[in-house]
């Protein structure tokens, strides 16, 4: 668990209490607290009240079918993400309407109203189905954030493909490991995408990743335009590589929307897990799109005439659900940027926000952290007195944080949302309501209406401090890892009985409200992105140099958490700072820069038990300096003094 005890109990004497601004209140889309009870009276009822906000195509028969851990919402019922998303819009007579304010890193600007990205989608729709794409067959989508990463997986959604999104910031190898577990069909890829004033060359390190990508038969290339694409110049394989600009000139503009299954699968998203191989969460349409929508609309309060932005990329699900299908299902104006925050200068963002007028601001609290460091004078400079909404998600956010962010960006006056869930919960799931919740800086509060959680210890107890538990199906909830049902059964649904484990540590206080405490398995958080430890050991011991390899969390200012490893080299091979170097590169290389280690110690032996297993209790310790627990059960206690010693140095 990554926050101490006395941490903790010093948050939970945390005093401040920040009731939602009368005015607020008045215009909020939820305001009366019964919703709590209605939800909690009828919860069936209750969601199939927002999913009847949706079209269908057909209605649903049965509103849930619960036979642990298969969950199915909706059934029978038929509709489409994508007619969702823009058809309703448009024939509800707001195809005018702004749907996406987009700018590029440069400050190239883009926009497009609902009627120009349904058309877009629909053409893409048809160029997809030109190559072979057919219902049920997979897509890997691995864009820059820029318009047609939405287009890409709209157009995906209405011919029912299922989209296997890879953040732009993985390697070539992490690509093909996802292109090759879901078999995917078409790759649509860019010729390069800005950050932080360099090009990061996607068409090279997707062509890399094809020579190990079988499944894949086309490769949709999307230029980027401007000087990225005059200086990068990719390369199209004949008969494989096709422009995107191309195939949608020449593809009709007439795609009908493909009715599909409430339980039909939407997308697969591959997040870290505790074992070296990342893990495709399958999320299905009716429940997925019934909870964003919902959780869109009433935690961010969208109204008619405002602004939002979600500063996610789509490679995660937080952009998926909430820079895509939750604003837009929502007919909200959704502003996407595609850089570096620091780009130009650390002002960007809040330029940005007076240029666009933003109302509605979503962030990460490692993001919020790094911008105290820069200082207040870079919001200062910028006008924010549009906004009216913050929210933060990722990881637990510091009261330091929440109160910086409340005052030098809220103004004091914008009630904060802090919202719990995961890529397997596809939506909202713990979280102030903004115009009901009293917030008290670091807790995400409750459970959202309708959702069912508890805090639970080994044994399935109820407890006041112990392990996050949901013990209810919700409509946004995955329904298996992708090829993998075992892995599905044993990762959420082993440690109690019909019982969602998150694998999150948490605590309620005398209010009910939830403290999340932070990942209690082998996973990291870094940067609000979740890492394996395994994964980067896997890594590390595929170097030919190195024998065995231990990763573990150390707390990090900015980031959360950053990784330490301990690693024994093999013997013909002596440590150096150039292999050293090349370790945390072939990490890199491997999975993507947001895995390589912070710090690299090499080490002759790792603690381990007497049984052979690997201490990494012992390990965090060090790696955080904390006095070293009990070593009673180490095969060899001197192996603790001689890393400590080493460790030491490193720092
Ligand atoms: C893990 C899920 C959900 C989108 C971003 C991350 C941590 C997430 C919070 C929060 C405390 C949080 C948890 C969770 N987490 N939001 N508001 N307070 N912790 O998605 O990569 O699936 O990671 O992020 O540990 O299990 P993810």
């Amino acid at each position: 668990m990554s926050s101490d005890s006395g941490s903790l109990d010093a948050l939970l004497s945390e005093e401040r209490r920040f009731p939602p601004p009368a005015a607020f209140r008045a215009h909020a889309v939820l305001h009366d607290p019964e919703v709590y009870e209605r939800a909690a009276a009828d919860r069936e009822a209750y969601w199939a009240d927002w999913a009847s906000q949706l079209h269908w195509f057909e209605p649903w028969r049965e509103v849930l079918r619960w036979n642990p851990p298969q969950a199915q919402w909706f059934l029978e019922g038929k509709l489409n993400v994508s007619y969702n998303c823009l058809d309703r819009h448009v024939l509800d007579g707001h195809g005018s309407r702004v749907a996406l304010l987009w700018e590029g890193e440069p400050g190239d600007t883009r926009s497009y109203t609902y009627r120009q990205l349904l058309d877009e989608v629909c053409r893409f729709a048809n160029a997809l189905k030109g190559l072979g794409v057919a219902k049920g067959d997979r897509v890997t989508i691995y864009l820059p954030m820029i318009p047609e990463v939405a287009v890409a997986m709209l157009a995906c959604t209405r011919i029912g493909a299922i989209h296997s999104v890879v953040f732009g910031g993985f390697s070539p190898e992490s690509l093909s490991d996802r292109n090759n577990d879901a078999a995917a069909k078409v790759l649509i890829a860019a010729d390069g995408g800005w950050r932080r004033g360099t090009v990061v060359p996607l068409k090279a390190h997707a062509d890399d990743a094809l020579a190990k990508s079988p499944t894949i038969e086309h490769v949709v290339v999307v230029a980027r335009g401007g000087d990225l694409s005059k200086q990068v110049g990719a390369s199209l394989k004949p008969g494989r590589d096709l422009w995107y600009h191309d195939l949608v000139a020449a593809a009709s503009p007439d795609c009908p929307a493909e009715p599909m299954d409430a339980e039909d699968t939407l997308f697969v998203l591959y997040t870290s897990g505790t074992t070296g191989k990342p893990k495709g969460v399958v999320h299905t349409t009716g429940g997925y799109l019934t909870q964003v929508y919902a959780t869109t609309r009433a935690v961010f309060d969208i109204h008619d005439d405002d602004v939002y932005w979600c500063t996610a990329d789509v490679g995660w699900i937080t952009g998926h659900s909430y820079v895509v299908y939750g604003p837009l299902s929502n007919r909200a104006h959704v502003l996407m940027y595609e850089g570096g925050p620091d780009w130009p200068d650390r002002g960007r963002l809040w330029q940005m926000c007076e240029r666009y007028g933003v109302t509605i601001f979503y962030t990460a609290p490692t993001a919020i952290r790094s911008f105290m460091r820069w200082g207040e004078e870079w919001p200062g400079k910028a006008d924010l007195s549009r906004l009216r909404l913050l929210g933060s998600v990722g990881e637990p956010i510091n009261p330091e944080a929440w109160i910086w962010y409340h005052e030098v960006i809220g103004g004091t006056r914008c009630p904060i949302v802090d919202t719990w869930w995961q890529t397997e919960t596809g939506a909202i799931m713990i979280t102030p309501l903004p115009g009901i919740t009293v917030t008290k800086p670091g807790t995400a509060t409750l459970p959202f209406p309708g959702i069912d959680a508890a805090i639970k210890n080994e044994a399935g107890e109820e407890t006041s401090a112990g392990y996050l538990a949901i013990t209810s199906p919700w409509p946004s909830m995955l329904r298996g890892i992708w090829g993998d049902d075992a892995r599905y059964r044993q990762t959420y649904w082993s440690k109690w009985k019909d019982t969602y484990f998150p694998g999150d540590g948490a605590k309620r206080d005398e209010d009910g409200y939830y403290w999340i405490l932070g990942r209690v398995d082998d996973v990291l958080n870094v940067a609000g992105h979740r890492i394996g430890t395994m994964e980067v050991e896997s890594a590390l011991v595929d170097h030919p140099a190195v024998a065995e390899a231990a990763v573990v969390g150390k707390k990090h200012d900015i980031k959360g958490e950053v990784l330490a490893a301990f690693v024994t080299l093999k013997e013909k091979h002596p440590a150096s700072d150039a292999l050293l170097k090349e370790l945390r590169e072939h990490v890199g290389k491997k999975i993507g820069a947001i895995a390589k280690p912070d710090m690299i110690v090499f080490t002759a032996d790792l603690p381990k038990t007497r049984s052979g297993k690997i201490m990494r209790r012992l390990l965090r310790d060090i790696a955080e300096g904390r006095a070293v627990g009990d070593t009673t059960t180490l095969a060899d206690p001197a192996v603790v003094r001689r890393l400590q010693a080493l460790y030491a140095e490193e720092e």
